[in-house]
């Protein structure tokens, strides 16, 4: 995917952010860089001298213009140049939306349509258009996408984002002497809002196109999980960035290790298989329970489970004297050292405990036989009308 090329500008100094979480660096990412600051002929130059050297290797390019003539010309010279297909980035929250390009285009379905429209008119070569995630709703965007005739979505370009406030120089980062702006945020953090959007896309049987995904890809799993929510193909930025491209053969070789393991030749064998386990709340069942179940041969005795579960969630972890409730509990035990223990008819199951354990395996969310029929929301607020039902006693 080729930098997007579009009139070209003038960049700003510093350019960068990032969320720092302990010592773990650029868990998020924010720039407020704009579109390539080189001009098109060079750009497009490169792309037929890459093309040349690697006939193999799809290369897109990425557009950025304004009026109708303007994208003709662009998409024009993009197939000239030999380049596979064409991303419209209607996706930068910075710079660009100001001057009615970017994100002030992918939050406006009628202009959607009309570029896109636009672009069709002179476009030989496959088009992406690459989606904001600065919306409510990314159906819409894609929805009219489809209508105007592109050939696939990619999402997400970055977040609206301030990802740090310098105390010292009051002032956000990055810093542009004195003053910052709303940057575009991406990287591992940004997972979550992509896997989300994607899935949203990948469901929608009105919107019924391939998708590229795009944010905090950062390992095999990423992209595996991208894939699994629907995307016939995944991007990567942020953690070539910060890691180098040649993250990209261990992603490549993760990936097909796990298909192997899994018995999947081709990407299409799970591609979009995790897409329907995704429904309205109002479906899920109320009868299903799983209870936190915790290996105290493993537990380190840190107690951060009952602190979380005491103060943050339902109060169902009590700390006990092994010793006096009769649990050996082996050698390298100080003895009158109390451990966490789970309550089970307290226990809803919230997974807390576990995602605060630092113990890899060592908390588990296990299934419990309730013996009762499964039942939606939206059943038991019928049955419970027609008095078939016993409320739900409300939990203690
Ligand atoms: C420094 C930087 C520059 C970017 N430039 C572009 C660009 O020119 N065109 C574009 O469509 N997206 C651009 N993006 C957005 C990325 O392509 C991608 O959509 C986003 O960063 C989320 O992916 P990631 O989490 O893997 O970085 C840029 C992102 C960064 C961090």
């Amino acid at each position: 995917m080729w930098k997007t090329i579009g009139d070209p500008i003038v960049n700003v100094s510093s350019r960068y952010s990032a969320l720092n979480i302990d010592s773990k660096l650029m868990v998020g990412f924010n720039n407020i860089e704009l579109i390539s600051d080189r001009a098109p002929e060079t750009n497009f130059r490169e792309i037929a001298e890459c093309k040349k050297l690697w006939p193999d290797h799809a290369i897109i390019a990425s557009l950025m213009v304004d009026t109708r003539e303007r994208w003709h010309e662009f998409v024009k010279r993009a197939a000239d140049s030999g380049a596979d297909g064409i991303e419209l980035n209607f996706g930068c929250p910075h710079g660009m939306c100001e001057r009615g390009m970017g994100s002030a285009v992918g939050q406006n379905p009628k202009v959607i349509e009309t570029i896109v429209g636009w672009v069709m008119e002179a476009a030989e070569i496959p088009v992406i258009v690459k989606l904001t995630p600065n919306i409510t709703d990314i159906t819409v965007p894609a929805r009219a996408a489809k209508k105007a005739g592109a050939d696939a979505i990619s999402m997400i370009n970055t977040i609206n984002s301030i990802t740090q406030v310098n105390l010292d120089k009051m002032c956000p980062e990055p810093y542009v002497g004195g003053q910052s702006t709303h940057g575009g945020y991406c990287g591992p953090a940004a997972k979550p809002i992509a896997l989300n959007m994607v899935q949203s896309c990948a469901a929608d049987p009105e919107v019924n196109l391939p998708i590229s995904g795009i944010g905090g890809c950062s390992n095999w799993k990423d992209a595996a999980e991208f894939i699994a929510l629907g995307a016939t193909s995944v991007q990567v930025c942020t953690a070539i960035m910060h890691y180098g491209f040649r993250i990209v053969e261990d992603m490549c070789e993760g990936l097909s290790q796990w298909m192997d393991s899994k018995g999947y030749k081709t990407i299409e064998d799970f591609r979009g298989a995790a897409v329907k386990s995704v429904t309205k709340f109002e479906n899920l069942n109320l009868s299903y329970k799983r209870v936190a179940f915790i290996n105290h041969e493993t537990c380190i005795g840190c107690n951060l489970c009952w602190v979380a579960c005491e103060d943050g969630a339902h109060q169902a972890i009590d700390l006990i004297d092994p010793e006096a409730n009769g649990l050996d509990l082996g050698p390298g035990r100080l003895p009158g050292v109390r451990i966490p223990r789970i309550n089970e008819d307290r226990c809803v199951g919230c997974n807390l405990c576990s995602l605060v354990c630092p113990v890899e395996g060592c908390i588990t969310m296990l299934d419990v036989e309730t013996g009762k029929d499964p039942i939606t929301w939206k059943q038991y607020q019928e049955r419970l009308a027609r008095g078939e039902v016993e409320p739900i006693p409300a939990h203690p």
